[in-house]
């Protein structure tokens, strides 16, 4: 009898392909958890000793062997694709989670042998902190291929989500984009400063769904009361289709943001982002019952 990938108790093998932002943090997320990973970058890349990490120094070593394969490279889909296919030559069906942000996994399988062992598993930035991470299969995903990262990820502490089916955006990144398009129409249309929008999510919103989604807060404050709330804005706020044009003007003047030195707000070269708090937020949010 075949034996069951989660099931038998060896340590499980994972190669990251990809070792920029969210490959490093994967890589060191799984590895805390006591898989062995392995890592391959094209641009290559290497671990401290003691890091417990192994650098491949080339694509086949990287993922022969390997129980789940995390794709991390570029947001290019023709990149991705042709990795995809090299992945597939090399081990064949072993189960593919690609850290796409943008595309369905029904295009990052088109023309594969095995469609069936490619998934989406979406993680955020910093991915060994944010809990959440999301799994998108497409309709011919093999579901232990979603059962055993679901597993692996688990193990990792993390909190996954499975959709039914995809949707671009996938859940979390479709209601941020909700809220954004919000805040921008408050500003274009001068109600509040960007400071002032920032800190209603900061000290309002924010905290309450660190805690608790949105069905639960509707639940918490009462649904009649969400009826009348519902029934009165949904029809006064933003359906604007397109690129706010505070944000296309700063991208067309260089202003990328933190990186390039400024954006909504001045940043100074050494300042920490307040990303970095936020392991001590989430603790500080984790019910006392919880693990
Ligand atoms: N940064 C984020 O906040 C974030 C959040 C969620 C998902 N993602 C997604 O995760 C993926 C990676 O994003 P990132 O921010 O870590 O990118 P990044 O630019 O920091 O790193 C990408 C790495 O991939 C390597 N690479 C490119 N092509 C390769 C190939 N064919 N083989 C091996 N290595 C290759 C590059 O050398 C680079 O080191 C993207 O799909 C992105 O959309 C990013």
């Amino acid at each position: 009898m075949a034996k069951d990938p989660i099931l038998q108790p060896d340590v499980h093998t994972v190669a990251v392909i990809g070792a920029g932002t969210m490959g490093l943090a994967i890589a060191r997320l799984l590895r805390s958890s006591g898989c062995n990973v392995r890592v391959y970058d094209a641009r290559g890349v290497t671990f401290a000793e003691g890091s417990g990490i192994e650098a491949s120094s080339d694509l086949e070593s990287c993922v022969v062997g390997a129980d789940v394969i995390f794709e991390a490279i570029f947001e290019h889909l023709g990149a991705k694709q042709a990795l995809l296919q090299e992945i597939q030559d090399l081990v064949g069906p072993v189960p593919i989670a690609s850290n796409t942000s943008t595309f369905r996994p029904s295009q990052l399988v088109e023309g594969l042998a095995y469609p069936e062992a490619v998934f989406v598993a979406h993680f955020f930035n910093p991915a060994d902190v944010v809990p959440l991470v999301e799994l998108v299969p497409t309709a011919k995903t093999d579901p232990s291929a979603i059962a055993l990262t679901r597993h692996l990820l688990q193990d990792a502490k993390k909190t996954v989500v499975t959709l039914r089916r995809e949707v671009d955006g996938f859940i979390a990144n479709r209601l941020q984009a909700a809220l954004i398009r919000e805040a921008a129409w408050l500003v274009r249309n001068d109600i509040a400063s960007v400071e002032d929008v920032d800190a209603a999510v900061i000290h309002g919103i924010g905290p309450r769904w660190a805690v608790a989604g949105p069905f639960e807060i509707m639940d918490r404050g009462g649904l009649d009361i969400w009826q009348s709330v519902t029934e009165r804005l949904f029809p006064l706020l933003s359906t604007d289709s397109s690129t706010p044009d505070a944000l296309l003007e700063h991208v067309r003047r260089g202003e990328l943001g933190a990186k390039s030195g400024s954006g909504f707000y001045s940043y100074e070269a050494d300042t920490p982002s307040p990303l970095s708090r936020l392991g001590a937020v989430l603790d500080a949010a984790t019910p006392p019952d919880a693990s």
